[in-house]
């Protein structure tokens, strides 16, 4: 049985970049070739042995909640045409023992909010958090599977990292500590979007957390940090005070799907390894003179 149980989604965003694309539809519900974002997170998340995924939303993501209902109507016309594998594909969207949990968060404070919003359906065990618009891929485990191994041996917090360019610093939360092992080490700094010049490393938290639940009560005293948001980076560096806590830098590509040029990666990638379009789509990119 596996030690984290629970999923946190922070998916109240407004997805402003993606604008007007996402005036009426949330950012998480835009497809990597033919499944939502949030669905990829989802998937990872069950993998690893999490059996209950809870969305914190905010208004307009109602598509969110759609997409994890159970779709009757769409269910029973598959199924009077015979369409057996797109049935199962649509009853996969929550696999049999998985349980939906929607909270909203009603005013938009930040990611640390987000999170404090998810504290009376966590409870008192720790949890993941999986930010959507991160999409890593990887041919083994995949990058929840990997900290759920890290956090069963060192029984602390563990924070997904990857290295990035200095000059990128002031977009991510950036982590230093002394290492402890192959792709882990102790988060001594954690600081969220700093300039360059106050960088303390090149190692940059994505969106994987594995947290204890202390944190909740870390972030009711959460002042707003960057940007004028209550931030899960600020809430981490508190904790950090009273429990050891660890950084992984993990196996896998991730794609910052958040982004514009992010998402087309991810798209042209996925889109060459899928069973129905992988030969078809890869002659199209060969013959395009670009
Ligand atoms: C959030 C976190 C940041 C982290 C990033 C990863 O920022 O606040 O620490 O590095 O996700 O994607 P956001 O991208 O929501 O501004």
């Amino acid at each position: 049985m596996t030690t984290i149980r629970k999923a946190v989604f922070p998916v109240a965003g407004l997805g402003t970049r993606f604008l007007p694309a996402t005036k009426a539809v949330a950012k998480e519900m835009l497809a990597i070739v033919d499944k939502p974002l949030i669905q990829y997170a989802a998937e990872e998340a069950e993998k690893a042995g999490i059996d209950t995924l809870i969305f914190v939303v905010g208004r307009t993501k109602n598509s969110i909640i759609d997409h994890f209902d159970k779709a009757y109507e769409l269910e029973t016309e598959l199924a009077i045409r015979n369409k057996d594998a797109l049935l199962q594909i649509v009853k996969d969207t929550v696999p049999e023992g998985v349980n939906c949990v929607f909270i909203r968060q009603s005013e938009a404070l930040g990611l640390g909010h987000a999170v404090l919003c998810a504290e009376a359906a966590v409870g008192n065990e720790p949890f993941a958090v999986i930010l959507p618009d991160d999409l890593i891929d990887n041919e083994g485990d995949n990058c929840m599977q990997q900290m759920v191994a890290v956090y069963d041996k060192h029984q602390g917090s563990v924070i997904g990292t990857q290295t990035v360019d200095m000059s990128e610093s002031d977009k991510y939360g950036m982590v230093a500590g002394p290492k402890v092992e192959d792709r882990v080490a102790m988060v001594d700094e954690i600081i969220e979007k700093p300039e360059p010049a106050e960088a303390p490393s090149d190692q940059a938290v994505v969106g994987r957390y594995i947290l204890t639940p202390a944190i909740f009560d870390v972030l009711k005293t959460t002042e707003r940090g960057a940007g004028g948001e209550i931030q899960l980076t600020d809430g981490i560096a508190a904790l950090r005070k009273t429990e050891e806590i660890f950084s992984y830098s993990f196996e896998g590509t991730r794609y910052d799907c958040g982004s514009k040029i992010g998402y087309l990666q991810a798209t042209v990638e996925f889109a060459l390894k899928h069973d129905e379009l992988a030969d078809e789509f890869g002659n199209y990119l060969r013959q395009l003179e670009v």
